[in-house]
C-alpha cells in the first residue's frame, strides 16, 4: 500500500468549509447554527449532497446523525474505520469548530478513494447531532449511537422556552420514541478518528501544526436553580427584598473564587442565566443558571463538587440539578502511534496534548472502541466566537494526516 498516493487538496477542503459557513452566517460575523435549527437543517442537506457526490452511501439515523459509507472492493466490510465530528455550532460561534472536522473527513475519504488505496475495512463519515448541547448536555448524536443517553433525556430541555431533542426530531419528521433505532454495536467499529481545531493557544504559540490528543477532560454539567421572592421594584424597600439575581450573583462570585483556588487544570463556567419573570419593574423571583465544570483529573473535580454544595448552602435557596457527568476519556495508544507515524512520514511536526474541550471522540473509548484525535492550530487560541480561525495550510495538513491514518487502519494496520 502506497500511502503517499493519498493527496488531500487544500483548495477543495477550503471551498467546502467556506460554503458550509454560509449556513447560519450572521451579518456581523459569526455563526448561528445551533443543532437542528433551520440553518443546521439546510447545512445538513447541503453536506449530504457533498457526501453523495463523493461516492458515499448516505443514511440518516433515528438521532439525525448523518452516516456516509464507502465499502471496500474486497474483504470484510465490518468493522468500519469511522471519521467525523459535528455540524452544529454554538450561538455566535465560529466556522471551524466541528465543521472543519466533517469537511476534513470528507476530503480524506475522497483522497483515499482517488489514491486507489486497497482498503480492507469500510470507511464511514459520521456527522453527529447536537455535539454542543443546544438542547441539553451535548454529544447527543454519538451517545445515541451507543445507547448512552440518560433515561428521558430527549424530553428534557435546558429551561422554559428551550426545545428538547424530542420536539426538534419531530420537527424533522422523526419519531422520538424510536430513538433507540440509532443504537449500533461497538463491534461495528474498528476505530474512530476526529480532526478538530485545538480551540486553545498551544499549537499556534509553538508553531507546531499537529496536536495528537492523549485524553479529554471530565465534564460535569449542572443547572442551578436560585429561589428568591418576586415583588414590585418600586414599592419594596431594599432591606425587605429577597432578590434571586442578587443571590445568583453572590453564588457566581463564590464559585469563581473556589474554581480559581482549585489549582491548574480545573475550570468552571456559568455561561447561561435566565432571570424570571424578567422585567424592569419586577424583583427577580427565580434564576436558573448553567454550570460547566471540567478537569483532566478526577480528584480536583470531586473536591469542586463538594465545594459547590457548600457554596449553594451558604447562599441559601439554591437547588443543584446535576444534568450529566461525562467521564474523561483516554485516546488509544495504537491510534496515537498511527497518527504520529503519519506525521513522521509526511515530515510534519506534532505534539502530544490534552483536550480541555469535549468532543464526540469521548464516547468511543467508553464503549471500548479505539479513538484518536488530531488537533490543528487555532490562531490566537480563540474559539466559540466569531474570531475563530485556522490557517488553510494547517487545515490541509491535518486532513492529510487524518487521511493517511484512516487509510493505515482501514488496511489493517493498527498496532
Ligand atoms: C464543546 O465544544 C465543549 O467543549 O463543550
Ligand atoms: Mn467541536
Ligand atoms: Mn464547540
Amino acid at each position: 500500500m502506497d500511502i503517499s498516493a493519498i493527496r488531500v487538496r487544500e483548495e477543495r477542503l477550503r471551498a467546502d468549509v467556506e460554503a458550509l459557513s454560509e449556513f447560519g452566517k450572521e451579518p456581523g460575523g459569526g455563526m448561528m447554527r445551533t443543532a437542528l435549527s433551520d440553518a443546521d437543517l439546510e447545512a445538513r442537506r447541503w453536506f449530504r449532497l457533498r457526501m453523495e457526490e463523493a461516492g458515499l452511501r448516505v443514511r440518516e439515523d433515528a438521532a439525525a446523525n448523518l452516516i456516509g459509507r464507502l465499502e471496500p472492493k474486497t474483504g470484510p466490510a465490518a468493522p468500519c474505520v469511522a471519521m467525523g465530528s459535528h455540524i452544529d455550532a454554538v450561538p455566535q460561534g465560529g466556522k471551524f469548530d466541528g465543521a472543519l472536522g466533517i469537511c476534513a473527513a470528507l476530503e480524506a475519504l475522497r483522497a483515499i478513494r482517488e489514491g486507489g488505496i486497497p482498503i480492507s475495512h469500510a470507511l464511514e463519515l459520521l456527522v453527529f447531532t447536537d455535539e454542543e448541547g443546544t438542547h441539553y448536555t451535548g454529544t447527543f448524536g454519538s451517545r445515541a449511537v451507543f445507547d448512552l443517553l440518560a433515561e428521558g433525556e430527549i424530553f428534557k430541555s435546558k429551561g422554559p422556552g428551550r426545545p428538547c431533542l424530542a420536539r426538534s426530531l419531530e420537527r424533522m419528521g422523526k419519531d422520538p420514541e424510536k430513538i433507540r433505532e440509532a443504537v449500533r454495536p461497538p463491534s461495528d467499529f474498528r476505530a474512530f478518528l476526529e480532526l478538530h481545531i485545538e480551540q486553545g493557544p498551544v499549537l499556534d504559540s509553538l508553531g507546531i501544526p499537529i496536536g495528537v490528543v492523549e485524553g479529554i477532560v471530565y465534564i460535569d454539567r449542572y443547572l442551578l436553580h436560585v429561589e428568591g421572592r418576586a415583588g414590585h421594584a418600586g414599592t419594596t424597600p431594599m432591606n425587605l427584598r429577597e432578590d434571586a439575581l442578587v443571590k445568583a450573583a453572590r453564588l457566581i462570585t463564590a464559585l469563581n473564587r473556589i474554581f480559581r483556588s482549585a489549582g491548574p487544570g480545573l475550570v468552571g463556567t456559568v455561561g447561561e442565566l435566565s432571570v424570571h419573570p424578567g422585567a424592569f419593574n419586577i424583583i427577580p423571583g427565580k434564576v436558573e443558571m448553567s454550570l460547566d465544570l471540567r478537569s483532566m483529573k478526577k480528584a480536583p473535580l470531586q473536591s469542586a463538587r463538594r465545594k459547590l454544595g457548600e457554596a449553594a448552602r451558604s447562599v441559601g435557596g439554591v437547588r443543584i440539578e446535576p444534568l450529566l457527568a461525562k467521564p474523561g476519556a483516554k485516546m488509544d495508544p495504537r491510534v496515537m502511534r498511527g497518527i504520529e507515524l503519519s506525521c513522521r512520514e509526511r515530515g510534519v511536526r506534532w505534539k502530544r496534548m490534552a483536550s480541555g474541550a469535549g468532543h464526540d471522540s469521548m464516547t468511543f473509548p467508553a464503549c471500548g472502541i479505539p479513538a484518536g484525535m488530531i488537533f490543528v492550530p487555532s490562531v490566537g487560541g480563540v474559539s466559540h466566537c466569531p474570531e475563530e480561525l485556522t490557517r488553510w495550510e494547517d487545515a490541509a495538513t491535518g486532513a492529510q494526516i487524518l487521511a493517511d491514518t484512516a487509510a493505515r487502519i482501514a488496511c489493517g494496520m493498527l498496532e
